[in-house]
């Protein structure tokens, strides 16, 4: 299985449009070391030849422009592309934004949970997807499901599960209570890909971009895992007061935070999982600073810190 970061930050991106902090600054002056990223998505392919997105986000026409694999075969007709279907984690607007850039009659699925799927049907503007190429096919909360494009299955199979989370935020219902916002199972799901194709040598690859704790039934999940990405959003839960730029917590927005006896390098630390990486990463978090102590920290625990364009074979 071939797998790419295709955006390795979190919503806004980095650096984020009208964000003038340190981070951000220092990226857009290009300081040396410091990487630019795009909005989450990530690609996974078993047959290198017809890709799956997870999330579609607002930055993807860079994005394909960035990734050879995720562009028109130049022997193939005059439309087409290798994008065959795109998975949903949730309805977050750096997830699904992207999906209206894919609006020229080109056929490919769309897999969300029911809850996913309703956002979408409810949010006028995505009939730009024609029901007649765009097949929207419901992934459920907790199970299996074989992915298939127009032309039929490819390869790729998706182990879909709820994690704690929280509702995207313009859909946040403070009447039904600010602790949850009106949250509901299937609003924000962690995914495992399996290469189905591969039969007997079948390899996996948990992505999990939004997660806001780790409980025990993800640990047990997660143990003796191939390959983790997982929310990097936050380094430290006040970040973003911390720093100056806005009110939320990482709690609030319905991310774990990397640090402290709570976050999740301590959580996920003892599950034998083989290889890490950070993504969904806020323009706010220190990890985006090469060398800085927050980017030792996740080393020295044994993470990496994805990039756009980042490959994984498995
Ligand atoms: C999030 O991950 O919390 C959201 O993408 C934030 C947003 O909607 O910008
Ligand atoms: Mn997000």
């Amino acid at each position: 299985m071939k797998v790419k970061v295709v955006g390795a930050a979190a919503g806004g991106g980095f650096p984020q449009w009208n964000c003038n902090a340190p981070l951000s600054r220092a990226v857009r002056n290009n300081k040396p070391g410091f990487l630019s990223r795009t909005q989450s998505s990530l690609a996974a392919s078993s047959d290198g030849e017809n890709w799956v997105l997870f999330n579609a986000s607002p930055d993807i026409r860079e994005q394909i422009a960035n990734t050879p694999e995720l562009q028109p075969r130049a022997d193939g007709p005059l439309r087409n592309s290798p994008i065959a279907a795109v998975v949903l984690t949730n309805a977050d607007v750096d997830h699904i934004a992207g999906l209206l850039s894919l609006r020229e009659r080109q056929k490919f699925t769309i897999y969300a949970t029911a809850r996913v799927l309703k956002t979408l049907a409810e949010n006028t503007i995505f009939r730009v997807l024609n029901a007649a190429d765009v097949e929207r096919r419901e992934l459920p909360v907790e199970g299996l499901t074989d992915l298939q494009g127009s032309d039929g299955p490819l390869g790729l199979s998706v182990e879909t599960f709820s994690v704690a989370g929280k509702v995207a935020l313009f859909l946040e219902n403070e009447a039904r209570g600010t602790e949850n916002f009106g949250t509901e199972a299937g609003d924000t799901i962690g995914t495992r890909i399996i290469d189905r194709a591969a039969g007997e040598n079948a390899r996996d690859l948990f992505y999990i971009p939004g997660c806001a704790g780790v409980d025990d039934d993800l640990k047990a999940r997660l143990r003796n895992a191939e390959c983790l990405l997982f929310d990097g959003t936050v380094f430290v839960d006040t970040e973003m007061q911390d720093t100056g730029v806005g009110e939320k917590t990482g709690a609030r927005m319905g991310h774990s935070a990397i640090s402290g006896p709570q976050g999740s390098v301590a959580a996920l630390g003892d599950l034998n999982i083989k290889r890490r990486v950070f993504v969904h990463i806020n323009n706010t978090n220190p990890i985006l600073e090469p060398g800085s102590d927050a980017e030792k920290f996740v080393k020295e625990a044994g993470w990496e810190v994805g990039y756009d364009g980042m490959e994984i074979n498995l």
